[in-house]
C-alpha cells in the first residue's frame, strides 16, 4: 500500500494548472450513456482511480469507453448498450456510480443500481433521487441490495427537493431531457459542475434553462447525439494548491480555474491574509504571514464547500487566534481532526462544530487518509509541519488527484511516495 512521506517546512511556490473537474467528469461519463449516435469526447481527464472506476461501470453497460491516459482524453460509444446494471462490486468502490441511474432509466425504462450505501463522511442517502425519479413517473423498488426503477416513459413533472443536493439534481436532469414535457428541478443544486453538465446536454440536443441556479427547466426532446466536451476546471483540486501555498507562506498560481467557481473560499483567504489576484481562467495567491484565523460554515454552493472544509481547517491549526468550523453538509465530517490533533493541532469538536485554538507549528507524525479531501487536508499539514510527515492509505487521496506527490513537487514540495511491503 502507498503512503506519502513529506519534510515539511518548504513554500510552495510556481505554477500548475488543474485537470477536468472529477465532478464534472463523473456524471459527464454517465451523460454520454444518453446518445444513441456518435462518441462522446471528454477532454483534460484527470488519470484518477474514480474515473477508471466510471469507465468500468460504463464497459460494463456494453460501452466502448477509450482512455488515452497520456493525453487525458476520453471517448465513449453508447450506441449498442446491453446492460441496464450496475454491479455491487463497481458502485460499492465509488457511490458516483449511481449517477448512471437517470441516463438508463430515460433510454431504457430501466435501471438497476446497487444501492450506494454510506462511507467514512456520512450515511449518504438517496432518498432525493428516489423521490425525483417517482415524481417523473418511475415505479422504484428496492431488491436485494439494489434498487430497480422502471418507467416505460418518462413523464416531465415538478420536482421539488427537500436540500440542494449535488448529484441528485444531476441524476434528475439526466433522465428529465427524454422526458415526454417539461420537469422543473426547484431547489436544485447550483454547483458549477451542474451547469458544466447542462451545457454539454444542451449541445447533445437537450433543452434545459437555469441550470447553476435553484431552479432548473427541462423540456424533454426525442433523442441525443454525442459531442466533444471539455469540462471546468477542478475547483476542489485548485483549492487544495492555493491552501497549501497559503498554509506555507508560498506563492502559487493555478491556471484553468473559473475564480468565479471559488468565490466564497476567495474572500476567506483574504480575511486570513492573503493576496489573491485572478484572471479569466486563473487564480494566484501569496501569503507572507502567518494566517489570521476565520470561522466557516459549510453550505450548498455558492456557500463555503465542505470538500475543501479539511484543506482550510489544516491551514488553520497554525493560524493567530481561534477559528470555529461549523460543518452543516456531512454529519461525519471531522475524521481527519484526530489526525490533525496527532501533528499538534489543537482542536476540539462540539457536534457539527470544531474549535481550532492556532498554534505556532505543527510537528512531523505518521497520519491516515479516510477519503479523498481529508487525505489531502493532512497532506497540507505535513508541508508545514516541522520534520517528517508520513500520510498512509493515500489511496483514498489517488481517487481524486493524479499524482498529488509530483504536482506538489513541481511547487517545491518536499514529498514522494513509497510503498508499504
Ligand atoms: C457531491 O456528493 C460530491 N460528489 C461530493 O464530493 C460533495 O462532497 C457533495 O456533493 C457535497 O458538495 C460528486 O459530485 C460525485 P449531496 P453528493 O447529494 O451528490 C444529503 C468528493 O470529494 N442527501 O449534495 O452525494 C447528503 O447526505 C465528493 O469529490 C440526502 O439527505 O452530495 C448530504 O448531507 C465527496 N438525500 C447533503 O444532502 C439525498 O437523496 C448533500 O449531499 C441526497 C443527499
Amino acid at each position: 500500500m502507498d503512503y506519502f512521506e513529506i519534510e515539511g517546512g518548504v513554500p510552495l511556490e510556481g505554477e500548475i494548472r488543474v485537470f477536468s473537474a472529477k465532478n464534472s467528469v463523473l456524471p459527464m461519463m454517465s451523460a454520454s450513456l444518453l446518445a444513441e449516435e456518435g462518441t462522446t469526447v471528454l477532454r483534460n481527464v484527470p488519470d484518477i482511480a474514480d474515473v477508471r472506476t466510471m469507465a468500468e461501470v460504463l464497459q460494463r453497460l456494453g460501452a466502448e469507453v477509450k482512455f488515452d491516459r497520456r493525453k487525458n482524453i476520453m471517448h465513449i460509444n453508447a450506441e449498442n448498450l446491453t446492460s441496464y446494471e450496475a454491479p455491487y462490486d463497481l458502485v460499492s468502490r465509488m457511490r458516483a456510480s449511481f449517477l448512471v441511474m437517470g441516463p438508463l432509466l430515460a433510454r431504457f425504462g430501466i435501471a438497476r443500481v446497487s444501492q450506494p450505501g454510506g462511507c467514512a463522511i456520512g450515511a449518504r442517502p438517496i432518498d432525493q433521487h428516489i423521490k425525483g425519479f417517482i415524481r417523473l413517473g418511475a415505479e422504484v423498488s428496492e431488491e436485494s441490495g439494489y434498487t430497480v426503477a422502471r418507467a416505460k416513459k418518462l413523464v416531465g413533472n415538478t420536482v421539488v427537493f427537500d436540500r440542494p443536493t449535488h448529484t441528485g439534481t444531476e441524476n434528475i436532469m439526466m433522465s428529465a431531457v427524454l422526458a415526454r414535457g417539461r420537469t422543473v428541478i426547484v431547489n436544485a443544486a447550483q454547483d458549477p459542475e451542474i451547469a458544466d453538465l447542462a451545457r454539454m446536454l444542451n449541445r447533445m440536443g437537450a433543452k434545459i434553462r437555469g441550470a447553476g441556479t435553484s431552479v432548473i427547466t427541462i423540456d424533454g426532446v426525442e433523442k441525443l447525439r454525442a459531442t466533444s466536451h471539455t469540462p471546468i476546471g477542478d475547483r476542489l483540486e485548485a483549492g487544495t494548491y492555493l491552501f497549501g501555498a497559503i498554509a506555507t507562506r508560498g506563492k502559487v498560481r493555478v491556471k484553468n480555474i473559473k475564480p468565479e467557481t471559488l468565490r466564497t473560499v476567495l474572500c476567506k483567504m483574504m480575511d486570513m491574509g492573503a493576496a489573491v489576484s485572478t484572471g479569466r481562467n486563473f487564480v494566484q495567491v501569496e501569503m507572507t504571514r502567518r494566517p489570521r484565523a476565520v470561522d466557516i460554515i459549510t453550505d450548498p454552493f455558492p456557500g463555503f464547500p465542505t470538500d475543501l472544509q479539511p484543506m482550510i481547517m489544516a491551514t488553520l491549526t497554525i493560524a493567530e487566534g481561534t477559528s470555529v468550523i461549523w460543518e452543516r453538509i456531512f454529519e461525519n465530517r471531522f475524521i481527519h481532526v484526530m489526525e490533525l490533533q496527532r501533528l499538534g493541532a489543537n482542536i476540539t469538536i462540539s457536534g457539527d462544530r470544531a474549535t481550532i485554538v492556532g498554534v505556532e507549528h505543527l510537528d512531523g507524525a505518521t497520519v491516515m487518509a479516510s477519503d479523498i479531501r481529508a487525505g489531502a487536508g493532512l497532506v497540507i499539514a505535513g508541508l508545514v509541519a516541522r520534520g517528517k510527515t508520513v500520510v498512509k492509505r493515500v489511496y483514498h487521496i489517488d481517487r481524486g488527484y493524479q499524482n498529488l506527490e509530483e504536482r506538489l513537487a513541481q511547487l517545491g514540495a518536499r514529498i514522494r511516495r513509497l510503498t508499504e511491503d
